[in-house]
């Protein structure tokens, strides 16, 4: 019996988007071999952010929340939501640009955005009058495409780092939700965690850090940077251990020890909960 083989063309129904990062663009013209609806009930396992390039698009048919996109706007789903778009019936072609991701914990505070339906995100920059803005965005995520497709030792990284850069000029777009500056005893504890992450850290020694009570740390901590103090500790380990497995070639068990994880197994599995493939799979593919 011959067995079926995955989809590899992210472009085509069933890829299983199992990758950390992956980027391209959509070129849907008129009765194309791309011109088919993108139905997916139970959304998929990390984020997408896309732009309109050219002609439009449509999102949630026939629902209160039907939504058309053209050039320039933006959407952003979230892990699980559900994607429910295609070319809109009223165009002849909807090219548009993604990015699938897992986003950092530090990132959090950027993928709310204002303008949600169903939980995916809206932002119409050309509303704004943000030409400027909207061609650099572009410009983004065509390097992401570019980059993530290098194969080289570090592209993921700087994959990551401009993707950063779209989220956060994203985030100066959405100027209806209000900046709240960061408390300088979150940033003093965050500091403190860099400092000391090959170690075991608990919540009441950095609360100690902050001068604060336990509970009031937790709470400001999750209020100010959107996860919580674990979760954000687990982010900046897993940055650290993705970079030590591409750039050194020590074993997963030293990484491990590093960034103070007793049990390597554990590790792993943290890692893997986290970018979807265990280290040992990472480092094969960034090699
Ligand atoms: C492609 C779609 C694109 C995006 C990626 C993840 O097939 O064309 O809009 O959803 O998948």
């Amino acid at each position: 019996m011959t067995q079926a083989m995955p989809n590899t063309d992210p472009l085509k129904p069933g890829y299983p988007f199992n990758a950390h990062l992956v980027a391209g663009i959509t070129p849907i013209v008129k009765d194309g071999e791309l011109d088919f609806w993108i139905d997916r009930p139970s959304g998929l396992k990390g984020y997408i952010i896309n732009i309109t390039v050219s002609g439009g698009g449509l999102v949630f048919p026939n629902t209160e929340n039907e939504r058309t996109v053209t050039k320039g706007d933006m959407m952003i789903i979230p892990t699980g939501a559900v994607h429910d778009y295609g070319r809109h019936p009223d165009y002849h072609n909807w090219y548009h640009r993604w990015v699938f991701f897992r986003p950092r914990a530090t990132w959090y505070e950027w993928l709310d955005w204002t303008d949600k339906c169903s939980n995916v995100g809206f932002l119409s920059p050309r509303k704004q009058k943000s030409e400027g803005l909207i061609s650099t965005i572009d410009e983004l995520f065509q390097s992401i495409d570019n980059t993530c497709h290098q194969n080289s030792m570090l592209s993921e990284e700087l994959s990551l780092n401009l993707l950063e850069q779209i989220l956060i000029r994203c985030r100066v777009l959405d100027n209806s939700k209000p900046m709240s500056p960061i408390d300088p005893r979150i940033l003093r504890a965050c500091q403190f965690i860099h400092e000391n992450i090959a170690r075991e850290l608990s919540i009441d020694e950095l609360a100690q850090v902050a001068c604060m009570s336990q509970s009031r740390f937790s709470h400001l901590f999750k209020k100010q940077k959107d996860v919580s103090v674990r979760q954000w500790i687990e982010d900046q380990r897993i940055a650290l251990a993705r970079q030590l497995l591409i750039t050194t070639d020590l074993a997963i068990n030293q990484v491990a020890q590093y960034l103070g994880y007793q049990d390597a197994l554990y590790f792993s599995r943290v890692f893997k909960k986290n970018l979807g493939e265990s280290p040992r799979e990472f480092r094969q593919s960034q090699r």
